[in-house]
C-alpha cells in the first residue's frame, strides 16, 4: 500500500473539513477530553479537537486519508534501508515498540512465516522473535488481531491504547532495542521535540528509532512541496526566519547518529530517518509549535529554539 496520506488529505481537505464540522456539531463528549500540550493555547485548541475527532472516527466516518492497516512490508518499503536488517537481528531478549500502530498489522506480520519467506536475506537470524509492543491513541484492532495475536502469545505481543506515547513513563513501557513510527506520533504530534525526547527515552543504548515524514523538504533540498502552491507538511524555521530541515534538526540532537534517506518512489515522496542512540546524555533541541492544522497527517510549523537558551534532556 503506498504511503499516500497527505496526497489524499490534500485532495480531500474540503470533504474532510465538511465531515469534521458535522462531527463537531454532534458535540461528542470525548472531544472535551481532547489532550494536547497546546490545548491551553486557544489558537490551536480547535485544530486539536478536529484532530481528536479523526483519531476517534469509526466506520464510514474515517477520513479516506487515515490509513491504519499498513503491513510490515509497507514499513520495510517506507522506512530506511537498514530497517529490515535491524528487524532480522532482533532476538528473543529484544523488544520492538511500534508507535502509532493503527490496527497493529505490522507487528502481527512480524510473527508470520510468510514475511520471513518473502525476505531471504538474514533468514537464519529471523527465526527467534523479539517481544513487540504497539501503542495507539485509539483502539483500531479488528478481527485479524483477535485471530492472530492469541496464537503469538500475550507475553510476546501487546497492544496499548487510550494514551499518547508521551503519557507513558519509562517504568510502564520499559526499554526497547528498536522503535518504529510510520505516520504515527512523529507525523501527528503537536509538540514534536517533546515527542522525540520521550521516544528516545524509551530507546536502549545502541537501539534505533526508525521513522519517516511525507512531503517534507529533504536534506539535499532538491524537492518542492508536492502540491503546487502548498507548503511542506512539517516545517521548521530558525529564529532569524531561515529554514531548518527536519533532518538537520534531528542531527542537532546530542548522543544520536542520524541518517536521512529521501525517496520519490512514494507519492508524495517521503524522507526516512534512522536515529541511533550512541550515548545516554540525549538532549533534544526544543521546537516551539507555531501552527497546527488538523489532517491526515496534520500540517505543522515550528520555530527552532537555540539549545543554549532552552536545554532539555531525556536522561
Ligand atoms: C494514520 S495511523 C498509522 C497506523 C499505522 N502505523 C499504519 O501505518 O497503518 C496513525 C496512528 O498513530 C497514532 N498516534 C498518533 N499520535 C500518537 C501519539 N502521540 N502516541 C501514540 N500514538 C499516536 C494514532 O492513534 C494511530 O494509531
Amino acid at each position: 500500500m503506498p504511503l499516500r496520506e497527505s496526497c489524499e488529505s490534500m485532495k480531500l481537505r474540503k470533504n474532510t473539513t465538511i465531515y469534521l464540522v458535522a462531527l463537531l456539531c454532534l458535540q461528542i463528549p470525548w472531544l472535551k477530553e481532547a489532550h494536547s500540550q497546546l490545548s491551553g493555547k486557544p489558537v490551536f485548541s480547535k485544530e486539536i479537537s478536529k484532530q481528536e475527532s479523526i483519531y476517534q472516527s469509526r466506520g464510514d466516518q474515517v477520513p479516506a486519508g487515515y490509513s491504519t492497516d499498513r503491513s510490515l512490508e509497507d514499513y520495510t518499503r517506507g522506512l530506511s534501508s537498514d530497517f529490515d536488517r535491524t528487524l532480522a537481528k532482533l532476538g528473543p531478549k529484544d523488544r520492538w515498540l511500534d508507535i502509532g500502530a493503527g490496527r497493529g498489522h505490522a507487528i502481527l506480520d512480524y510473527y508470520m512465516l510468510s514475511y520471513d519467506l518473502a525476505h531471504p536475506e538474514w533468514r537464519e537470524q529471523r527465526g527467534s522473535k523479539a517481544q513487540t509492543v504497539a501503542v495507539s491513541i485509539e483502539d483500531r484492532r479488528a478481527s485479524r488481531w483477535q485471530q492472530e495475536a492469541s496464537g503469538v502469545g500475550a507475553n510476546k505481543i501487546q497492544y496499548l491504547f487510550s494514551r499518547r506515547l508521551q503519557e507513558y513513563s519509562r517504568e510502564e513501557l520499559g526499554q526497547f532495542q528498536m522503535i518504529t513510527d510510520v505516520i504515527g506520533g512523529f507525523s501527528y504530534a503537536d509538540n514534536l521535540s517533546e515527542f522525540v525526547e520521550k521516544t528516545l527515552s524509551f530507546l536502549d543504548l545502541n537501539g534505533s528509532f526508525f521513522t519517516l515524514l511525507q512531503d517534507v523538504h529533504s536534506e539535499a533540498g532538491t524537492n518542492q512541496p508536492f502540491y503546487a502552491g502548498a507548503r511542506f507538511l512539517t516545517e521548521i524555521a530558525k529564529s532569524d526566519g531561515t529554514e531548518m530541515k527536519v533532518c538537520a534538526w534531528l542531527k542537532s540532537i546530542t548522543c544520536v547518529e542520524v541518517t536521512c534517506e529521501f525517496t520519490t518512489s512514494w507519492k508524495p515522496p517521503i524522507e526516512a530517518y534512522r536515529v541511533r542512540k550512541v550515548c545516554n546524555n540525549v538532549t533534544v533541541p526544543v521546537l516551539i509549535p507555531l501552527n497546527y492544522e488538523a489532517g491526515t497527517p496534520p500540517e505543522r510549523r515550528f520555530r527552532f529554539s537555540e539549545p543554549s537558551s532552552t536545554p532539555s534532556s531525556s536522561q
